[in-house]
């Protein structure tokens, strides 16, 4: 069994700012538990990273961490196993992804829920949608590519400072547009908390809840992202409207088959 203090926030500098310990030691406890600490030090022996670096983002279901490999970085998503209740989840999400685990016990839910966004992620890149690159997977930890630089991770969309927002739109109209015509997958869950902004570009994150573009929910879903996003692009100064920004992205093919007769 790995110590923790080796393989999660293991480096020397921590010491340096004891509010900021206290801080991580926090997230040590609710993240890593016995059995997280072991998928951790199993995705380290199959060399997916050396040693989780700093806390990212730590929500209600999970937190996210940069890890270092080498001279690079890499995001590892953590599923909490303990006080996770899938509650922020839509039940038409945790419906499906009991059919698919099959899963009768919580944990292995968890354990599906992250394959689930491995797969998803794995399907994006397929279909050329700028998103991270997954790296691997076991149990409730997920390792996929970085977004950001040496300097930290890149910001949400909204928080990003964002200088064009004509060129925002056509990206968006890109990305969410292959995500529906070539990977056939409506998001679930797209907004500007969802969407990375690095190098002036969106990228899309946070997939686990993503459905098959003929799933009888897909289409409300993708309206309802579209309508937000409209919304958001036209405050930043580009008028947007939802209808076209729904049929630019492909959303007219979205549905149950034979939905539109
Ligand atoms: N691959 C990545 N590279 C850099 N930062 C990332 C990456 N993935 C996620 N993040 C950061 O972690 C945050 C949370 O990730 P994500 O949205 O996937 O998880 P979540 O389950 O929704 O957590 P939360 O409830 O905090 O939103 C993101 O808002 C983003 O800031
Ligand atoms: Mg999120």
């Amino acid at each position: 069994m790995p110590k923790a203090e080796d393989v999660v926030f293991p480096r020397r500098e921590r010491f340096e700012d004891r509010r900021k310990e206290g801080d991580q030691r926090k997230l040590l406890d609710q993240f890593f538990d016995h059995a997280t600490l072991l998928a951790v030090s199993r995705l380290i022996n199959q060399g997916q990273f050396d040693a989780i670096d700093y806390p990212i983002s730590s929500g209600k279901e999970g937190g996210v961490f940069r890890a270092v490999k080498g001279p690079e970085f890499r995001a590892v998503k953590v599923y909490r196993i303990a006080n996770t209740t899938f509650r922020n989840l839509p039940p038409y999400a945790v419906e499906e992804l009991r059919r698919e685990a099959s899963a009768r016990n919580f944990g292995g839910l968890i354990f599906a829920w992250t394959r689930r966004e491995h797969t998803i992620l794995h399907r994006l890149q397929d279909a050329g949608v700028r998103a991270p690159v997954p790296f691997g997977h076991f149990r409730n930890v997920l390792v996929m590519e970085f977004i950001g630089s040496a300097e930290g991770a890149a910001p949400r969309l909204r928080d990003a400072l964002v200088d064009d927002p004509a060129a925002l739109y056509e990206d968006l109209v890109r990305e969410i547009g292959r995500m529906v015509r070539t990977a056939k997958l409506v998001h679930g869950d797209l907004s500007p908390y969802n969407v990375l902004h690095f190098e002036g570009r969106v990228v899309l994150i946070d997939v686990a809840q993503a459905v098959a573009s003929d799933h009888p929910q897909a289409r409300a879903l993708l309206e309802r992202d579209i309508v937000n996003f409209a919304r958001f692009v036209s405050h930043l100064g580009h008028p947007v409207d939802a209808d076209e920004f729904f049929r630019a992205v492909g959303g007219e093919t979205v549905g149950p088959p034979n939905a539109a007769e």
